[in-house]
């Protein structure tokens, strides 16, 4: 049966809100940043973020029908971020979605943030049958982990991060170099323009399990290294440190791969985004006769659409919610069953 979802994503620092019929026709996804706010701080001030969620709440559902043509009347289910995230932030979300469930009398889904990154590939349009079982990378802000996802709400985490995400990794080295913020865009662009040969960064090996992650040694040596010098090419550091990264990640991603079997790789997260892991991510794929997909335009970094997506799923299994719902700011990637 048809199904129409509008979803609210408040767990960082972008209010968005989408409207999505079927898992995968979106109607609109609205999303307002709030990068203005917080690049001169250097990243997120949860303060800041909660604020502007709420004054920009309102004006996004609004702008989200309309775009969409459609009134809350319209709406089957309301879709909610209720972890992992910023405490306040995730609270503006889910006060929201609650009261349009309960005044508009439809079931209330909540979502798990991390898992609707996965679900960003798989609202492509040339999404496989032989795409799941797959084996998914997950680069953002705040998360940074290797899923075997056997279906919907059937996962197995390989590894993730010990200490920062690969985002953050990226902004903290831009603060570094005081070159703005999110880091992760601008050393994109500078890495383009730099030479990744002239110092070699390490890359982590995590002694007990293979598909882990560690970023803080890299950033500290990066931070040594221009310390040690005078001057120094701000595209050159970038260009080694970001070969450091995007290395780790595709060796760590191919090899899980290749232990699970899996036809299908699935990178989501706002580090997605970067051109030069999207370059060696395809070029390794080809090598070893692997499929690698990214998510379709404005479905990488945060936004509603997925959380309306990977919805009309858990509204199908039956994983919805009353209005006894709560944040989980530290919620982990679980299999469906516990709400
Ligand atoms: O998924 P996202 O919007 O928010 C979280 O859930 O964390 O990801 C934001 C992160 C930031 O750390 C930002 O620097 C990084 O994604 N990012 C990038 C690029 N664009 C955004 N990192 C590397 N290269 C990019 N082009």
């Amino acid at each position: 049966m048809s199904k129409t979802i509008l979803a609210i994503e408040s767990s960082c620092d972008e209010t968005s809100i989408s409207i999505v019929k079927d898992g995968v026709h979106i109607l609109s996804n609205v999303i307002a940043s709030q990068i203005d706010l917080h690049s001169r701080f250097g990243g997120v001030v949860p303060e800041i973020a909660c604020r502007a969620h709420e004054e920009a709440i309102l004006p996004v559902l609004q702008e989200s029908l309309d775009k969409a043509q459609l009134t809350l009347q319209d709406m089957d289910a309301i879709a909610v971020t209720y972890g992992p995230g910023l405490i306040g932030a995730l609270l503006v979300g889910v006060s929201a979605a609650k009261s349009l469930a309960q005044s508009l009398d439809i079931p209330l889904i909540p979502v798990n943030h991390i898992e609707s990154h996965v679900y960003a590939n798989f609202m492509r349009d040339d999404v496989l049958d032989t795409d799941m079982p797959c084996v998914s990378l997950i680069v953002s802000g705040g998360n940074t982990l290797l899923v075997y996802v056997k279906g919907w709400g059937d996962y197995e985490i390989m590894g993730q991060t010990r200490d920062d995400a690969a985002g953050e990794a990226y902004d903290k080295v831009a603060k570094m170099m005081n070159l703005g913020y999110p880091g992760g865009p601008i050393i994109d662009q500078l890495a383009q323009k730099g030479d990744a040969s002239l110092k070699k960064f390490p890359r982590a090996r995590i002694k007990d399990n293979p598909y882990a992650f560690s970023f803080s040694g890299l950033k500290t040596a990066v931070l040594y290294y221009i310390e040690g010098l005078e001057t120094y090419k701000v595209e050159d550091v970038a260009a080694s440190f970001q070969e450091a990264v995007v290395g780790v990640l595709v060796d760590k991603t191919f090899k899980a791969a290749k232990a699970k079997q899996v036809s299908h790789i699935a990178v989501g997260g706002g580090v997605a985004l970067n051109s030069e892991l999207r370059k060696a991510f395809q070029a390794k794929a080809e090598e070893e006769g692997l499929r690698v997909s990214f998510p379709g335009k404005g479905l990488s970094a945060d936004n509603a659409a997925m959380i309306a997506g990977l919805a009309y799923h858990r509204l199908l299994a039956g994983q919805v919610s009353d209005v006894s719902l709560d944040v989980d700011p530290s919620l982990p990637l679980r299999n469906w069953g516990t709400v």
